[in-house]
C-alpha cells in the first residue's frame, strides 16, 4: 500500500480531570513517512506529549481523553480499533520512549524481567530466547558487559544508560514508529549528544520512522527531516527542518530559534 506509514487529520484530543477539562490539541493534521524522521518542536504544555500519546490511545495518568479526528496506520484507523487490538498495537507497531525516564522503569524489576516482558507479550519468545534478544538489544544500544548487566535493576545503572535501556526496549519489537519523548531533557550535553547520535543510527539500520519530541530546536537540526511547530494546541508552521530554520513564517517559531544561541553562526 502506498501513501505514508501515519497520517493524522484533522486530530482534537480533550484531557478530563476530576477538576478540569482542557482541549489540549486543537485539531491538527500530519504525516510520518515510512522512513522519516519528524520533529515536534514546542514550548511546555502546547500538546506535543499529549498528541504523541493520542497514537497509542494512552491517557496521562489520572486522566480520561476524548479523540476526533482520524489517526490512519498504514491506512487503518486506530480510532476505530478495540482495546484489545490496540494493545496488540502499542510497544509492537508504535513503541514510545517516554518523558521522564525515572518512571518509565520499574525500580524493583531487573532490566532482563521488563525487556522479557515486551518480548513475550508481543513475539511470543521463550524466557530464554527473550533472555538473548534481550542482552543482543542491551549490547546494540550501547551497554557494556550486556550479558551481566541484563540482570542488575534501574539504578544501578546512570541516567544516560537508563535512556540506553528505554530505547532498547522500545525498539524491541521492531516497531514502525518509534516514538522519543524528550529524550535527552535530563542528561547533560554530552550524553545527550551520545543519545541523539543512538537514535540517528538506530533509524538508519532498521529502517523505523521517528517522530522527535523536543522544546529545543537545537536538537531537531541535523536529526530529522521535517519539524512541525506547536503552539498551544495547534501546529502553526511545518516543513523541511532546514527552510523553517532558515525561513521561518511564524513569530512563535522565531522566538524558538532565538532561544538557540549556538545555532546563531558565531561559534565559541
Ligand atoms: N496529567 C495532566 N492533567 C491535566 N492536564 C494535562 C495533563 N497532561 C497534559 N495536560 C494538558 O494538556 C496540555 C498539553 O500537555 P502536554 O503534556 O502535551 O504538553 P507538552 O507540549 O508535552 O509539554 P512539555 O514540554 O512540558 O512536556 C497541557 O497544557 C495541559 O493543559
Ligand atoms: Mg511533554
Amino acid at each position: 500500500m502506498t501513501g505514508p506509514l501515519l497520517s493524522v487529520r484533522d486530530l482534537a484530543v480533550t484531557v478530563t480531570t476530576r477538576r478540569e477539562v482542557v482541549r489540549a490539541v486543537r485539531g491538527i493534521s500530519f504525516d510520518i513517512g515510512a522512513d522519516e524522521a519528524v520533529g515536534f518542536v514546542g514550548e511546555s504544555g502546547s500538546g506535543k506529549s499529549i498528541t504523541a500519546k493520542a497514537l497509542m490511545r494512552l491517557a496521562p495518568e489520572g486522566t480520561a481523553i476524548a479523540l476526533t479526528g482520524s489517526i490512519a496506520l498504514r491506512g487503518q484507523d486506530i480510532l476505530g480499533l478495540g482495546e484489545a487490538e490496540m494493545r496488540g498495537l502499542r510497544g509492537r507497531r508504535i513503541a514510545m520512549v517516554f518523558q521522564d525516564p525515572m518512571t518509565s522503569l520499574n525500580p524493583v524489576m531487573s532490566i532482563g524481567a521488563q525487556m522479557g516482558d515486551m518480548l513475550r507479550r508481543h513475539l511470543a519468545l521463550s524466557g530464554r530466547a527473550a533472555r538473548e534478544r534481550g542482552i543482543e538489544l542491551l549490547d546494540l544500544v550501547g551497554i557494556p558487559d550486556a550479558a551481566r548487566r541484563i540482570d542488575d535493576h534501574p539504578h544501578q545503572f546512570s541516567g544516560g544508560q537508563r535512556q540506553r535501556i528505554l530505547i532498547a526496549i522500545a525498539i524491541s519489537c521492531e516497531p514502525d514508529l518509534l516514538i522519543a519523548d524528550e529524550p535527552t531533557t535530563a542528561l547533560d550535553v554530552t550524553v545527550q549528544a551520545q543519545i541523539l547520535r543512538l537514535l540517528l543510527r538506530l533509524r538508519e539500520e532498521r529502517g523505523m520512522a521517528l517522530m522527535l519530541i523536543t522544546h529545543d530546536f537545537g536538537v531537531v537540526a541535523g536529526m530529522v527531516d521535517r519539524v512541525n511547530v506547536m503552539y498551544r494546541g495547534e501546529i502553526v508552521e511545518s516543513g523541511p527542518v532546514g527552510q523553517v530554520f532558515a525561513e521561518p513564517q511564524h513569530g512563535y517559531t522565531r522566538a524558538l530559534l532565538d532561544a538557540v544561541p549556538r545555532l546563531q553562526g558565531t561559534a565559541g
